[in-house]
């Protein structure tokens, strides 16, 4: 590989770390919320089809620019065509510092819980008072940024090792563990007494609630919960060999990550209707409900410790592939040091995090555009420079370098790709279009 760059052993392991980045605080902390929000099953349909047409297509679109640039995103696309394209690599380094400075406030927030789970500081007796306790933790002004310094440490410690084996290693223990816990916590909340309210609400569409604003969240989700649109996959990509099969990675990545987020839906909203919970309480959702699910199983304390516990290494393998992306630059492109550019960019990823935190309580009061802080950051993020982001990858495939990378999909060991004219016109027609109609009707 060029540069001697690290590489993967195996398709599974490709696979494992693709899947590391896009299972995370997206499927388990904001889908359920989100859908809760946005009325449920509608968000919830409107999601699964952004996911399977455009979400898999930009997906593929980016592991085959990364491996045919074999570079990060600003080094891929200046290899692979240069001009006003590298901006879309620079966007995705700027959107890779904004979305980590919230996240890790979010990956504190569970490394807290992991924590009060196991000292019983969550031992409440009514339901309604973990609604309470979320609120007055996320309020104050330290508590939750040494969680969040705690958390944005442990990511740069991995990146700046380089991309570890260890942590491959672990995740294959550690994913299919949450998985299974997830299951486990699927079957007690779907038990509880009042729980089919919560399923009607997350299977029995009601069109009318179908938005604008929801139909955004929705496409915005999509990027997000597939780690898409800020070169993520492009990075993850230029690490690939070439016997992998492309196609073939996007649909098993795409379908991982879908799975968790449904089996999310299925573990918070049921429970949140049990407990009489609103759905659109936002981003404490999974907060406020889950500790009042494991307040009502046996071993409670324990599940409720392992959940957190996994959940934050879940958390942490999504950060790291956002700080890579910052990091796999300023190497390649600026000649720093890995340590330093880890150190560097945690330390003003850190900074950023900060108000982000301090605008869910003491700083609560200063809005811009009617949101604070975190919601402006996540909205910028989310909603708007990853559709961008991911729009201008498909239009790049699409119209620019259409035949290198169509070529590079293709490459594989004795697989035909029967879906490539498919492809080929999401990313050149179905993409632009949709989400410039999601964007300017949305704004
Ligand atoms: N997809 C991750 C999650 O769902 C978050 C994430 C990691 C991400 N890398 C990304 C989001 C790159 C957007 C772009 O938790």
């Amino acid at each position: 590989m060029a540069g001697g760059r690290g590489n993967f052993a195996s398709r599974l392991g490709f696979i494992l770390a693709a899947a590391g980045s896009a299972i995370g605080l997206g499927n388990i902390w904001k889908f359920p919320y989100l859908a809760g929000a946005n009325g449920g099953a509608v968000f919830l349909i409107v999601y699964l089809v952004f996911v399977f047409t455009i979400g898999i297509s930009v997906m593929l679109a980016e592991f085959a620019i990364g491996r045919a640039g074999e570079r990060n995103p600003v080094g891929a696309i200046k290899h692979l065509k240069g001009g006003a394209w590298i901006g879309v690599g620079y966007m995705g380094v700027v959107a890779g510092f904004a979305i980590l400075s919230f996240y890790s406030v979010v990956g504190g927030w569970t490394i807290a819980y992991a924590v009060k789970t196991a000292t019983g500081l969550l031992n409440l007796s009514d339901a309604k008072a973990f609604g309470g306790a979320f609120g007055a933790f996320v309020a104050a002004p330290v508590e939750p940024i040494v969680y969040h310094f705690a958390f944005m440490a442990l990511t740069v410690a991995v990146v700046a090792r380089g991309v570890e084996r260890g942590i491959e290693r672990a995740c294959r223990v550690l994913m299919p563990m949450l998985f299974v816990i997830v299951i486990i916590l699927c079957v007690r909340s779907l038990t509880l007494p009042g729980a089919m309210a919560g399923v009607k609400f997350f299977l029995n569409p009601d069109f009318s609630k179908l938005t604008g604003a929801m139909v955004t969240a929705a496409l915005g989700q999509a990027f997000f919960s597939l780690s898409l649109g800020m070169g993520a996959m492009i990075t993850l990509g230029s690490y690939l060999s070439k016997q992998t099969h492309l196609p073939g990675s996007a649909l098993w990545v795409t379908s991982l990550d879908t799975v968790i987020a449904v089996l999310a839906g299925f573990m918070v909203l049921p429970a949140v209707f049990a407990f009489g919970f609103d759905p659109g309480a936002g981003p404490g959702l999974t907060f406020i409900t889950l500790p009042a699910v494991f307040a009502k199983m046996p071993w409670g304390a324990g599940f409720g410790t392992l959940f957190f516990v996994l959940l934050a290494v879940a958390a942490l393998t999504s950060a790291i592939s956002l700080l890579e992306v910052v990091v796999a630059f300023l190497i390649d492109e600026k000649g720093v040091a890995r340590p330093k550019a880890a150190i560097g960019a945690g330390a003003v990823i850190f900074l950023l995090g900060v108000p982000s935190s301090l605008s869910l309580g003491v700083w609560g009061d200063y809005k811009l555009f009617g949101k604070g802080f975190f919601d402006l950051m996540d909205y910028a993020a989310s909603n708007v420079m990853l559709p961008l982001g991911g729009v201008l990858i498909a239009v790049f495939v699409g119209w620019v370098v259409t035949p290198r990378i169509m070529r590079e999909a293709e490459r594989e060991d004795g697989h035909l790709f029967k879906l490539a004219p498919a492809w080929h016109a999401i990313c050149r027609y179905v993409a632009p279009v949709g989400v410039a109609w999601v964007l300017f009707s949305g704004l």
